[in-house]
């Protein structure tokens, strides 16, 4: 489980007459007091499909998801999750990835553990601890706190709080922000392999058009703001993916960065 169908979304922010003016927030806002964010977005992503998000900074992105996640309502349109309208948050199908997520007073496994606080079972709770654990790689790191890992680390920490919930929906805003290259590599690798383990459906934000490539079973690119969907790749390539051996995949590639706006990097 874990389909999602978006119909003729749109979202439109209106500036609330009376409502304190929130330093930093859109300079266009208070121009006209409306701004469309979503333009009739359509898409349908399967179950246990990862896809990925790339589209200019401010388009919308983090806007679609929200919603999506139900902590945003449309303006237009609707969004179904296995076939039920999106009402609200609801913390059983789904889960949001954050960076800096873990409570720096506990220990990983506490942090882990966070998520299924609700459970009965002692020994089922730390079999599926343990399980997900070994599956991000932190074996052995179970009684760290947060500041004694690696950034790398923390990150897979994270990833196996939202695992351990075993949502049908993940939904990972750049999750990589900060990361350092190298790292960076080696976590795309972790969600490519974790993905294909636990096969949930997975909205992944990204700028790196390379990472989106390498990862996703389906791409979409968005316009600038308002946000439009501009391309809707499903990629049927195996992993690892090699631009340089795929010359299908590298065409995508190129096409991507021109409907992106760059030529340069082509
Ligand atoms: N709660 C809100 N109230 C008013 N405007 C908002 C609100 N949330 C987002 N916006 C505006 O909506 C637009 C889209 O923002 P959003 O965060 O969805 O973009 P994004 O594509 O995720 O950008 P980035 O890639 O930089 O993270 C921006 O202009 C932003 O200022
Ligand atoms: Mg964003």
């Amino acid at each position: 489980m874990g389909r999602i169908e978006i119909k003729e979304m749109c979202k439109e922010f209106v500036e609330r007459r009376g409502a304190p003016r929130v330093i930093n927030s859109d300079p266009d806002l208070h121009k006209g007091g409306h701004l469309l964010v979503l333009d009739r977005i359509s898409l349908n992503f399967d179950d246990g499909e990862l896809v990925c998000l790339l589209g200019p900074s401010g388009c919308g992105k983090t806007t679609l998801v929200r919603i999506i996640a139900g902590f945003e309502t449309p303006s237009a349109g609707s969004v179904l999750i296995d076939e039920k309208p999106v009402a609200g948050p609801s913390s059983d199908n789904i889960f949001v990835f954050q960076h800096n997520g873990l409570l720096p007073w506990m220990t990983v496994w506490e942090n882990v553990r966070l998520g299924l606080r609700h459970m009965r079972d002692r020994k089922e709770m730390a079999t599926r601890i343990r399980e997900y654990l070994d599956v991000v790689n932190l074996t052995g790191f179970e009684a760290h706190y947060p500041h004694h890992l690696s950034g790398g680390m923390q990150r897979r920490a994270e990833l196996a709080r939202a695992l351990v919930v075993n949502p049908e929906v993940l939904f990972m805003d750049e999750p990589f922000a900060g990361l350092d290259f190298l790292t960076r590599l080696k976590m795309r690798e972790e969600i490519i392999n974790m993905h294909e383990f636990i096969h949930k459906t997975i909205l992944f934000i990204t700028h790196d058009i390379e990472e989106a490539l390498e990862m996703a079973d389906r791409v979409v690119v968005f316009s600038d703001r308002p946000a439009q969907v501009r391309m809707n790749l499903k990629l049927d390539f195996p992993h690892p993916r090699d631009f340089t051996k795929d010359t299908a995949l590298e065409d995508i590639r190129r096409s991507v960065y021109t409907e992106l706006g760059v030529h340069y990097a082509l």
